[in-house]
């Protein structure tokens, strides 16, 4: 890691893109590897329009219990470590897949959730916006106050990711001096385009994983191990660069 502190507490200009690897040590597991959901289950039966459409109460039953996960979980110090990184630098956009709302219970406030909130519901017909805390389950796909079925706030396979998220997304990799890949296998699009963008700017790319990726060969630098260890060695690293102690003293 030595030889990219440098670059690390010269950039300003940060963006971030995070993936189930970074809320792993709060105990909410990945998607892909060993012990991850899609070992056990098929996405194609859970996370898409066509299995919500053929079995709203099974898709239903499945967030639900992922959603009691998520609300017994707290954010981590990887998590940590990316909100106070915010408070240093002068632009720091956190792009994430994550859908469990870590980043933001973490204090994170330039959060771009590129695959929605599992926290939230929305209506498949008039498409008003709710709250987990807005309905009770009972077993049956909950309705909205129109009459129609509500469903996750979350972005499944085969549907576009909201296009002002997206947009801002790519704009700050177009934009960033250093770019971070954290928690994540790096293989679903267009997520998974915005570290590539990045290195083609020639800007420096550094990923943070416990184990290889398919991104990891092209990546500047990759730094093996979990994000709640690493990321807040480099944020210490950064607050403590001789210019932005005087800056902030
Ligand atoms: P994956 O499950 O594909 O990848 C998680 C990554 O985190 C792996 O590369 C792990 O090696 C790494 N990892 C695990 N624990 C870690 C730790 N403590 N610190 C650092 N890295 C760790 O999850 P995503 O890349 O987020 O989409 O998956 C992308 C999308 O695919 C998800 O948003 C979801 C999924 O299917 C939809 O549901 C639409």
């Amino acid at each position: 890691m030595d030889d990219y502190v440098d670059i690390i507490v010269n950039s300003e200009n940060i963006c971030v893109l995070t993936g189930a690897g970074i809320s792993a040590e709060s105990g909410i597991p990945t998607f892909r590897g060993v012990g991850g959901m899609w070992a056990k289950y098929r996405p194609e039966d859970l996370a898409t329009p066509e299995a919500f459409a053929a079995n709203p109460r099974l898709v239903w039953e499945w967030y639900q219990a992922r959603r009691e996960a998520v609300s017994r979980a707290v954010p981590n110090a990887g998590h940590m470590a990316l909100a106070g990184w915010e408070k240093l630098a002068r632009s720091f956009v956190l792009v994430t897949q994550n859908v469990d709302g870590l980043h933001l219970a973490a204090g994170s406030r330039h959060v771009l959730e590129l695959h929605g909130n599992i926290r939230r519901n929305r209506c498949t017909a008039c498409g008003r916006e709710s709250t987990m805390d807005e309905i009770t389950f009972d077993g049956r796909p909950p309705v909205c106050g129109c009459g129609g079925m509500l469903r996750p706030g979350v972005v499944w396979f085969g549907e576009a990711l909201p296009e002002a998220v997206l947009n801002e997304a790519f704009a700050a990799a177009r934009e960033c001096d250093l770019f971070l890949t954290v928690g994540t296998s790096a293989v679903v699009y267009p997520a998974a385009a915005l570290p590539r963008l990045a290195l083609d700017r020639g800007v420096p790319v550094i990923e943070v994983n416990t184990e290889e990726t398919p991104f990891s060969a092209g990546a500047t630098c990759s730094l093996r191990g979990p994000a709640g260890e690493i990321l807040p060695q480099l944020v210490a690293a950064y607050a403590s660069a001789p210019h932005r102690s005087r800056q902030t003293s």
